[in-house]
């Protein structure tokens, strides 16, 4: 399988991968397992595979279907890094709460942004595996493509504690002294590395 570029027909893949990996009480608070929910993260996705819009997700798929995937954007600088509602993400639909969904972004974008603000770089937003195709190194494949298109910029990404080895092993470091989200630890991979 070769990394490629996401198309609208992956979108229910996707959000089912979503599912399956942040599937715990506290992502349930943020986006609710609903049909509401669902709808919200649709849109979203969606979004991203629009070419006129920020971001892109790059996935590895085979004819059993869709294994991995990665959400990444491009910071332009020299202002400010974009935060949620800049990189496309809805606002909240009714019957979320806009409280949840600010405080999980806003701590991460506000770590984002102390570590690369104002900085050219590639933004790392999500990485997935389905669980039944794990360790078998398609993370690791994704990210090192994208790290082939990122055209000298250095690369970002805010890692759950359980993925920090992965990322140090394909060369990130933790930027230290700027964690502001409990969940997520900022991490950094130099161009030069
Ligand atoms: C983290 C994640 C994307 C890794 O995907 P992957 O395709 O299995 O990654 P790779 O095969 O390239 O690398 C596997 C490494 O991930 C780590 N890992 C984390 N959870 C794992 C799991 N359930 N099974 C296998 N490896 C896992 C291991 O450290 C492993 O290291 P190794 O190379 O020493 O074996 C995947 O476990 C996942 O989707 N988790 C849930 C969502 C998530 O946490 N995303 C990242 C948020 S920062």
């Amino acid at each position: 399988m070769e990394p490629q570029l996401a198309s609208k027909d992956d979108v229910p893949s996707i959000l089912a991968i979503f599912r399956t990996c942040f599937s715990d009480e506290y992502f349930h608070s943020v986006f609710p397992p609903t049909a509401t929910g669902d709808a919200y993260l649709t849109q979203a996705f969606t979004r991203f595979i629009d070419p006129s819009q920020p971001g892109q997700i790059h996935v590895l798929k085979n004819e059993s279907g869709l294994k991995s995937m990665l959400l990444w954007f491009t910071e332009t600088g020299p202002e400010k890094t974009q935060g949620w509602r800049g990189r496309g993400w809805p606002s909240p639909y009714e019957g979320m709460s806009l409280d949840k969904i600010q405080e999980f972004y806003g701590a991460m974008d506000a770590q984002h942004d102390a570590a690369m603000g104002g900085r050219k770089h590639v933004y790392i937003e999500l990485i997935m595996t389905h669980p039944s195709a794990r360790g078998q190194g398609h993370a690791s494949k994704l990210v090192r493509h994208v790290a082939s298109l990122a055209d000298g910029r250095d690369l970002y990404l805010d890692a759950q504690g359980h993925a920090i080895g992965l990322y140090e092993r394909l060369g990130f470091k933790v930027v230290e002294g700027i964690k502001m989200s409990e969940l997520m630890t900022p991490m950094m991979r130099s161009a030069s590395s």
